[in-house]
């Protein structure tokens, strides 16, 4: 059996950076209050012409780039959001066709912040089955379009950006070493965003009660959070076989400062072995792991060998967690990653598109 492991990353967040201070202008809150009760500073805001699928491109071209792979070479592409470009098409599709992998499937996966380690888990297991060799794995969000920002309990939370990570097939042991998925409908009332779906298709009545914004029972989902996560984290490691001492960095879904250190004392680990940037970032969702251990890989912090734990909870509710070793990027011929890859992938896009136009003339007068 094949092991997956991951070999690229890459991460995009928006210039705009908004901070606490800039917030305090637009809600009754201030810097003191947000700080000490989540831990975050700032955030990045997405520009009007920044989509989930422009910070999903920058971010998988990096890493597309340090795996030492061409577009060509992806098998198979997940997308996973909680704030995708549209219903459908899927962004995946989007980021398929402006990256050029024309090899690829292409899907959106939908388990909010926990969906980057359930995305993870599903294309290690597509690798390891012997189904697919390389995978594209994203998480990517434009939280800050379904913020309401007349709501102080949420619009403090939430920042934008993207992060990926290119998974491959190696006879080599390490990589993804065990995955847990957990799911709970009966709590999916707590985090909600309804509006634009088939119960509440988009109408005046939707927009007149602002159905299109997140709603939170932010006390409900902080409590269910500080019991998942040390929990998922030891599930985790007993079905790889390891203890937490074999574990060089837990990489927690950035949602509160306050939630990460109730699982650093629940698994009786001090704070240091946390990789935590939500100060800078606010909540990305399912962002938010890929953007920390992006960091941490370019700190020096985390290195070729190091075993380490995602775990993360969102709505739904969900929550999971994920071992692996991690590799770096295989040792293999290295090959000339131009910018002409995306150029290429732009051009072959627009003829198809000038094809379908012209085919679609020729069928019409033939009707
Ligand atoms: O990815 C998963 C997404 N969600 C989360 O992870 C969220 C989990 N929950 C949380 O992080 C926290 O519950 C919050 C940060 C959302 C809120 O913190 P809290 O310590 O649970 O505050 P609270 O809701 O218990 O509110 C305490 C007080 C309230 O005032 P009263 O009723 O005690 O007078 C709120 O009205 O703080 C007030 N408050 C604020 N004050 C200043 C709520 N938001 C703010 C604010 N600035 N932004």
């Amino acid at each position: 059996m094949p092991y997956a492991h991951i070999t690229g990353w890459g991460m995009s967040v928006p210039e705009s950076v908004l901070t606490n201070d800039d917030i305090s202008k637009i809600v009754d809150t201030n810097d003191a209050w947000i700080r000490e009760r989540t831990g975050i500073r700032e955030r990045r805001i997405a520009r009007d012409n920044q989509f989930p699928s422009t910070l999903a491109v920058e971010a998988s071209t990096k890493a597309l780039k340090v795996a030492n792979l061409k577009p060509t070479d992806i098998d198979l592409i997940i997308c996973s959001t909680s704030t995708p470009e549209y219903l459908f098409p899927a962004t995946a599709c989007i980021v398929q066709d402006q990256l050029g992998a024309t090899k690829a499937g292409a899907f959106d996966l939908l388990a909010a912040c926990t969906g980057f380690i359930y995305a993870i888990n599903m294309a290690a297991q597509s690798i390891q089955s012997g189904s697919i060799k390389n995978a594209l794995v994203i998480g990517t969000e434009t939280l800050s379009r379904f913020v309401d920002w007349s709501d102080r309990s949420t619009c403090i939370l939430f920042g934008d950006g993207a992060g990926a990570f290119v998974l491959q097939a190696s006879e080599q042991p390490g990589g993804v070493l065990s995955a847990v998925m957990h799911s709970d409908g009966s709590g999916g009332d707590l985090l909600t965003l309804q509006a634009g779906g088939s119960k509440y298709p988009a109408s005046d009545e939707t927009l007149r009660t602002g159905m299109h914004y997140i709603r939170m029972d932010g006390r409900e989902v902080f409590r269910f959070a500080t019991r998942v996560m040390a929990q998922a984290t030891r599930e985790v490691l007993e079905d790889a076989k390891l203890t937490i001492d074999d574990i060089a960095w837990v990489i927690p879904h950035q949602a509160n400062l306050r939630i990460i250190e109730a699982a650093a004392r629940g698994l009786k680990l001090p704070m240091e072995r946390f990789i935590v940037n939500l100060e800078r970032y606010g909540n990305t969702s399912t962002a938010s792991i890929p953007l920390a251990t992006v960091e941490a890989v370019e700190k020096g912090q985390l290195k070729a060998g190091d075993k380490i734990v995602f775990v993360g909870f969102g709505a739904g509710l969900t929550w999971g967690a994920l071992a692996a070793e991690w590799t770096g990027p295989m040792e293999t011929e290295p090959i000339v990653y131009p910018q002409r890859y995306r150029l290429l992938g732009r051009l072959r896009s627009l003829i198809n598109r000038l094809i379908r136009f012209v085919e679609g003339i020729i069928w019409g007068r033939g009707a």
